[in-house]
Order: C-alpha cells, then structure tokens, then sequence
C-alpha cells in the first residue's frame, strides 16, 4: 500500500498490545517470518521491548522496518513525546537519526487535538518522521480535521473487522486518499466471527483458517490489518496469505456487519463522566510530570 506521499507500506503490520518482555524474542523471529510494520504507542508501555527485539535482527533488514507509535499523553507537547518514544525504540539509534517511522494521534483529545495536530503537523513538516495520522477519528472528527488540517493525516487507524466496519468512515478515507490500518481486526478472537458459517465456508473453500480469511479480506478492500499475536503458529499464519478472495466473497463477508464494536467508542470514551476523569488525570499529571 502507498500513503498519499508516496511511503511504501507492507499489506499487513503487526499490533504489540498487550506483550511487553516477550517481543525481545518475538520481534526478530516476526521480521524473520517477513513482518515489517510494527504497531506500538507510548501507554502501551513496551516500546522499550520491541526496541530491544529489533535491535537483534540484522542491521540491513533492520532499515526496511517500519515503526508506528502514537501521541497518547495529551499533557506534553507532540515534540516532547515522539522524542521519547523514538529514544525508547531505538535507545542507541545513528546519532538521533533513527526514529519513530509513523506517529498518529491516539484519540481526538477534548479541547486538545486541534492545538496538538498543528504540532504534528509540524513534526512531520520539519521531516521528523514520515509520515503522520490519528486513530479513533469518527466520521464527525474526520470532517471536522479535514476542515482544518494544513496536512491531511495520511492514515487513519480504527477498529474494523467483519462485524463491526465502520463503512461511512471508511468512504471517507478513501475519498480522501488516507490510508485505514484496521486495529482488532480478528475482534480480538471473537467466536461470533470465528463460529461464523459463512467465514468457516470461505476457509474451507480456499483450505485457510477464518483469520487468514479476514485478514485477506481487509487487505483486498485496501486495508492493513495489525493483528496481534505471541503465538508462533498464528504469526506465521496471519502473514500467509498467498491466495484471493472473489468479489462475491468479500460481498458475503460485507454483509456479516452488524455493529458489534469490541473496543472503546470515541464519542462515549470521553463524554461526561470520562471526560471528567480524563481531565482529573491530565491535571495530575501535569503537576506530577514536568510538561515540557
Ligand atoms: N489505536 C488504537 O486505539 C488501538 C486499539 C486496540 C488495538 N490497537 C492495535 O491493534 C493491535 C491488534 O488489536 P487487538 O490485539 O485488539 O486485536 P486482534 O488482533 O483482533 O486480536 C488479538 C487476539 O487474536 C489472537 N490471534 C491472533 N492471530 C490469531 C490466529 N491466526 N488465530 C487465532 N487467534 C489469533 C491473539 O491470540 P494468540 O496470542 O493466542 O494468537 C490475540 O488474543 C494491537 O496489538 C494494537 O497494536 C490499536
């Protein structure tokens, strides 16, 4: 897939949430099965270990990977947090020059993410990183960043999987050529999806297991999925997938949507009384924490 400033990125990624000490090991054998996009973020507290993995595998594959982090402390500055997170990767990186490949914006921070995106816009404008995007943005918040953005994100990163698709936000993307990396995008193992007789059908048909099936099926729609998994088995599974799913296919999968979302809703995330907690908790930190 290629971002609309012309970065060249693999068909599949791979999520790191929730492993931590494990991606040590996880990470080489991963690059070494043909992984080349790793998803992490700063609140997920290991951007430390997927450092420590990539640092063994060979210096020459060590180049073509490509690492997405995100913003998620809305209390520092866009600056501050890539710098961190960047160090931790990549703690003995070329004198300052390897960093952070992606940086998106984990959520569309009440009152915040406007004043933070001019930030990552300037990130990305000053050539810090390649390329920049959100995560979570609904419809409503797309539009609205659309409208005022100077750089449009080059990716949007959401939750998406056969039953719960999101298709107006996905028009939009396309629309607007941005790219949609699909989070949970096995649901998290759902037995719902797993159970399905349609997908167990597909699977059947082309001798896969139901998660290379969705997994084929979100890169045939343009989509990269990050799935996340510490299981070898699955791992080597999820990046094998040399085979095509038909147009009709994909219509049958299409028609498994039934708005089952796994994981937070951004519009509910941060409405009254989370968006009290969420402001108790930047308080705290901002005077725990030196903002800088
Ligand atoms: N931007 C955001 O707000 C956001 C939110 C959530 C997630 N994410 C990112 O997206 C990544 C993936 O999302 P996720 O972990 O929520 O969900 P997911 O990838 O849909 O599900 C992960 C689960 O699927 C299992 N699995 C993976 N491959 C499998 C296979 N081939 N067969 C059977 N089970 C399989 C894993 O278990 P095993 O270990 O047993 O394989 C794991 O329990 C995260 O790691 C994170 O990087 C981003």
């Amino acid at each position: 897939m290629v971002l609309y400033n012309g970065l060249r990125l693999p068909d599949i990624g791979s999520g790191t949430y929730p492993y931590k000490e494990e991606l040590v090991s996880l990470i080489p054998a991963m690059v070494d099965k043909g992984y080349r996009l790793f998803d992490t973020s700063d609140n997920y507290h290991n951007e430390r270990f997927l450092g420590r993995g990539l640092s063994c595998v060979d210096l020459k594959l060590q180049n073509e990977i490509i690492v997405m982090s995100k913003y998620s402390r809305p209390q520092k500055s866009v600056r501050a947090s890539f710098e961190e997170s960047s160090e931790s990767v990549f703690p003995d990186n070329l004198k300052g020059t390897r960093r952070i490949d992606i940086y998106l914006m984990h959520w569309p921070y009440p009152h915040l993410w406007k004043r933070r995106w001019r930030e990552m816009e300037e990130l990305y404008l000053a050539g810090s990183c390649k390329a920049i995007g959100v995560c979570n943005f609904n419809e409503r918040k797309m539009q609205e960043l659309l409208s005022f953005c100077r750089v449009k994100p080059m990716i949007n990163q959401f939750e998406c999987h056969p039953a719960f698709q999101q298709r107006e936000l996905l028009q939009i993307c396309r629309d607007e050529n941005i790219q949609v990396v699909s989070y949970s995008p096995l649901a998290r193992k759902c037995r719902d999806l797993f159970d399905n007789e349609i997908l167990l059908s597909i699977a059947g048909t082309h001798n896969k297991t139901v998660s290379q099936i969705i997994l084929k099926w979100n890169i045939s729609e343009g989509r990269i999925p990050i799935p996340a998994s510490s299981n070898m088995v699955h791992v080597t599974e999820n990046i094998g997938l040399d085979f095509d799913l038909d147009a009709d296919e994909i219509a049958m999968i299409n028609s498994l949507e039934k708005g089952m979302r796994i994981r937070f809703d951004p519009d509910k995330r941060f409405a009254f009384p989370y968006r009290m907690a969420f402001f108790a908790y930047n308080l705290f930190l901002n005077v725990t924490t030196k903002a800088k």
